[in-house]
């Protein structure tokens, strides 16, 4: 594709990562907001290192007015805008705290919501351009003791499918990804938190749910949403795309 300007959020880690990788060594302008200093810096480092073109953008989609901050910061028009990054939680409405429901709304959607609201006006300016949200499987099937996360994916399918329908006449495409399991921190993390002594074990046995026998790659996911957002995805807009090893559609 010609060199566009690409905001991920989210990027200092798992499917991020690969995204900033994927778009930067197309030789695209790639900015990513995140909230980890040092993983942010040591992956502006590595790119700098290849003469890619990426920005770490530090600081919390959480707040409008830090988003607006960041973006403001970009110092063209956007062309792409990924909503990236999202937390997880572990629970049933009885094991979901009032906190734990507000910390994951305002990250999963709000956070969308704002990167969106903020980065609007460039997208404008650049006459449309293509946001892609990061969904879930867990967005339209009931997946066991993952209350609040699977609300929050819920609201980012539908917010996804109204902005479509919002700005399809300004030249924006809006559509979402719904991965299946995808091998990253985010997992590991889960293991080790929720697991411990058993992470090899309920790593196999998770890796299993998918029916092609194991979990996705962050560059698998990287690779849809490179095709989704450049030129070659023109046609395509409020569509949800699973990426699951066949989680959803071989059902048994
Ligand atoms: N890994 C999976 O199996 C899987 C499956 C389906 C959907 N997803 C979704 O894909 C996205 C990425 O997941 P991942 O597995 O790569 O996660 P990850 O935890 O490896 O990376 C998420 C990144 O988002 C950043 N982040 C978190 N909160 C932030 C905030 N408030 N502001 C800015 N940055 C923030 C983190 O610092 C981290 O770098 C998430 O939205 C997740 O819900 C993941």
């Amino acid at each position: 594709m010609n060199v566009q300007t690409v905001l991920i959020t989210g990027g200092a880690s798992g499917i991020g990562l690969a995204m900033v990788r994927k778009f930067a060594a197309e030789g695209n302008h790639v900015f990513f907001i995140d909230t980890n200093h040092l993983e942010g810096t040591k992956l502006q480092f590595e790119a700098h290192e290849k003469g890619h073109q990426v920005k770490f953008l530090e600081g919390s989609i959480a707040s409008f007015a830090e988003v607006e901050q960041l973006i403001h910061q970009i110092p063209e028009k956007i062309h792409v805008l990924i909503n990236n990054a999202g937390i997880s939680h572990i629970g049933k409405v009885e094991t979901t705290s009032e906190d734990d429901f507000d910390r994951l709304f305002q990250v999963n959607v709000k956070g969308m919501f704002n990167c969106i609201k903020a980065a609007l006006p460039k997208l404008k300016e650049n006459g449309g351009g293509s946001i892609l949200n990061m969904c879930s499987v867990a967005a339209t099937i009931g997946i066991p003791d993952r209350f609040a996360y699977s609300m929050t994916k819920g609201a980012a399918l539908s917010m996804t499918l109204s902005v479509a329908r919002d700005y399809v006449q300004d030249g924006i495409r809006c559509n979402c990804l719904s991965p299946g399991r995808v091998h990253t921190p985010f997992v590991d993390g889960f293991l080790a938190k929720n697991y411990p002594g058993q992470e090899k074990e309920m790593y196999d046995k998770l890796a299993a749910t998918q029916p092609i026998g194991r979990m996705g790659t962050p560059e698998e996911i990287a690779e849809l949403a490179y095709f989704i957002s450049s030129e070659a995805g023109s046609f395509i807009t409020g569509a949800n795309f699973n990426i699951d090893g066949g989680f959803m559609g071989l059902k048994m």
